[in-house]
C-alpha cells in the first residue's frame, strides 16, 4: 500500500467517526445542529478523497470532471435554495423528495455500472451482482414510493388508501418478474437490459405499495423509505467497493429502521400491516365540519382561559400541527415562561408523531428556546394528567382524540395524550375542523373540555396579554 492510499484510508475513517458522532450528536435538540455540521464534513471529506483516487488513477475524463462538477453544483445550489425556503410545516414532504432523490441514485449508480461492465471483458463476482440487483430494487421502490408519498402530504395525490384494482395480484407478479429476472441477471444470461427490467418492475411496485396506505401510517412509511434510502446506498457502496458510501448507508438504513419500528410501536401498528394495507382515510374533511353531529360545544373567551390559565397550579401544553401551521412556538414558548414565573408548573406533552414529521413539535419547541428539561414524552407525560388542572391544547386534533380507546376507527390503538383525565381542558384552534386522520374529536363534546376557537398564533397572543394583566 502507497503512502497515498493510507493517507486516503485515513481520511475515509476519520470520514466514518464523523458520520457515527455527528449522529450520536443528533440524540439532543442542543447538539443536533453540531451533529448535522459534523457529518456534513466527514461526507465531504470522503468526496474530496474520493476525487483524489479518481485524478490519481487517471480514471476520470476532463469532460467527467466538468459534469460532476457542474451536477455538484446544481444540487448544492437547488438544495441551498430549498432547505432555507421550505417552511417547517411543508418539511415532511421535503424529506421524502430528498429520500426519492438518494434511492434514485442508488439504483442509477448500480445501472451504470452494469453498463459498464457489461463493455469491459470477464464475468463480475455474485457479491457484485447480488448487491447491483438489491441497489436497482431497493432504489427503485424509494424512489416511486417516496415521490408518492411526498405528493400524498403536499396535497397533490389523494391522502386517503387508493386502491388500485387488481393493485394486490399486480405487486405479486412483479414481484414473480423481478425474482425471474434477478435469476437471469445472477446467472449472466441476461445483462443491463434485464437490470433495467428489474428497475422497471421496482418503479411501479414502489407506486403500488405507497398508494393504499393513507392517513396516521404516513409519518412511518416515510420513515421506513428513508430505511430504504439508506439500505440502497449501501447497496451502491458495495457495488462501487466504496467503504463510506457503505458506513454512511448502513448508519441512515439502521437509524431509519430503528425510528420505523419505535414510530410504529408508538401507533400501535405493526409494520407488515401498514404495507399490507392503508389504516387511516387522510383527506381532511376541512373546517367546516362538525362533531358528534350536534353534540354541545362549550367556547370560552381568551379572558377567561388566561383566568383558568393565570390561577392554575399545573399546566400541561400539548403542541400540536396547528402551532406548526401558525408557527406559533415563540407565542407558546412566552405563555409557558409568563406561567412559570407567576409559580405556575409548566410542561409541554409531545406525542410522537404530532406535527407532521418525527420531531416536528420538538424541532419548533427547540427553535423557541423552550426548556428541555420541560419537554415530556408520551409515557412520561401521561401519568402527570390526574393531577393537571389545566391541559392547554393547541393546534393538536388526532393525537388527543380518546375514539383511538375504541376500535373501529383510522385512530384505533394509536397511543394519544391523555388531555381528557385532565381536570380542564382548554383547545385553541380555528373551527371544529377534523385533523389529518379525517374523524371527529370526541374530547371537543366533553364537558371538561371548553374550546377557544382562534389561529394559534393570535390566541396565544392574546392568552399571554391576559395572563400579564393578571399577574399585575
Ligand atoms: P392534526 O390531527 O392533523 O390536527 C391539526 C389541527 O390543527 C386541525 O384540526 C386544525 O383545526 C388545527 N389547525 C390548523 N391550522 C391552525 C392554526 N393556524 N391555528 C390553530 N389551529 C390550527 O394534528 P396532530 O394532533 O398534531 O396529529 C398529527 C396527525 O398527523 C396524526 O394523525 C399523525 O398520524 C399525522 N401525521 C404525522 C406525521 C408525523 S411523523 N408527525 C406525519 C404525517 C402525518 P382547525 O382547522 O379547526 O384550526
Amino acid at each position: 500500500m502507497t503512502t497515498f492510499d493510507t493517507a486516503i484510508h485515513l481520511v475515509y475513517l476519520a470520514a466514518a467517526t464523523c458520520f457515527v458522532l455527528g449522529l450520536h450528536l443528533m440524540n439532543s435538540p442542543g447538539t443536533a445542529l453540531r451533529g448535522n455540521r459534523l457529518s456534513a464534513a466527514g461526507m465531504a471529506a470522503a468526496v474530496l478523497a474520493t476525487g483524489a483516487v479518481l485524478v490519481r488513477d487517471h480514471g476520470i475524463t476532463v469532460w467527467a470532471v466538468t459534469a460532476l462538477t457542474a451536477g455538484a453544483a446544481a444540487g448544492a445550489v437547488a438544495g441551498l435554495i430549498t432547505a432555507r425556503r421550505v417552511p417547517m410545516t411543508a418539511m415532511p414532504q421535503l424529506v421524502s423528495l430528498f429520500n426519492a432523490v438518494g434511492g434514485g441514485a442508488a439504483a442509477l449508480i448500480a445501472l451504470g455500472d452494469a453498463v459498464q461492465r457489461s463493455q469491459e471483458a470477464g464475468t463480475p463476482g455474485l457479491q457484485t451482482t447480488i448487491t447491483t440487483v438489491l441497489d436497482v430494487l431497493i432504489g427503485g421502490v424509494t424512489l416511486s414510493g417516496s415521490l408518492v408519498a411526498s405528493g400524498k402530504l403536499a396535497g397533490l395525490v389523494p391522502g386517503r388508501p387508493v386502491t388500485v384494482p387488481g393493485g394486490r395480484w399486480a405487486t405479486v407478479l412483479l414481484a414473480l418478474a423481478t425474482a425471474g429476472l434477478a435469476g437471469l441477471y445472477l446467472t449472466g444470461r441476461t445483462g443491463a437490459l434485464g437490470l433495467s427490467g428489474i428497475g422497471v418492475a421496482a418503479l411501479a411496485a414502489g407506486i403500488l405499495l405507497t398508494l393504499p396506505i393513507g392517513g396516521a401510517d404516513m409519518p412511518v412509511v416515510i420513515s421506513l423509505l428513508n430505511a430504504c434510502t439508506g439500505t440502497a446506498v449501501a447497496m451502491a457502496g458495495f457495488v462501487l467497493d466504496s467503504s463510506p458510501l457503505i458506513i454512511a448507508g448502513a448508519l441512515v438504513g439502521a437509524a431509519g429502521a430503528i425510528l420505523t419500528k419505535l414510530m410504529a410501536d408508538a401507533m400501535n401498528r405493526s409494520i407488515g400491516a401498514i404495507i399490507a394495507g392503508g389504516y387511516g382515510t387522510g383527506d381532511s374533511a376541512g373546517p367546516a365540519a362538525a362533531v358528534g353531529a350536534g353534540a354541545p360545544v362549550r367556547a370560552i373567551t381568551a379572558e377567561d382561559a388566561a383566568l383558568q390559565l393565570a390561577y392554575a397550579h399545573k399546566v400541561v401544553i400539548v403542541p400540536g400541527y396547528g402551532l406548526a401551521a401558525a408557527q406559533a412556538q415563540h407565542e407558546t414558548v412566552a405563555l409557558a415562561r409568563a406561567l412559570t414565573e407567576r409559580g405556575v408548573q409548566v410542561s409541554y406533552g409531545i406525542h410522537p408523531v404530532a406535527g407532521r414529521m418525527p420531531g416536528h413539535m420538538n424541532v419548533l419547541l427547540a427553535e423557541a428556546d423552550a426548556p428541555y428539561e420541560q419537554l415530556k414524552d408520551l409515557d412520561e407525560i401521561n401519568p402527570e394528567f390526574p393531577g393537571t388542572d389545566v391541559a392547554l391544547v393547541v393546534g393538536a386534533n388526532d393525537v388527543t382524540n380518546p375514539a383511538a380507546r375504541r376500535p373501529g376507527n383510522p385512530v384505533s390503538g394509536m397511543p394519544i395524550l391523555d388531555v381528557d383525565r385532565a381536570r380542564t381542558v382548554i383547545v385553541i384552534k380555528r373551527s371544529l375542523g377534523h385533523g389529518y386522520a379525517g374523524i371527529d374529536n370526541e374530547l371537543y363534546t366533553r364537558p371538561g373540555t371548553a374550546m377557544l376557537f382562534a389561529d394559534a398564533k393570535k390566541g396565544l397572543a392574546q392568552l399571554l396579554a391576559g395572563v400579564r394583566e393578571y399577574a399585575a
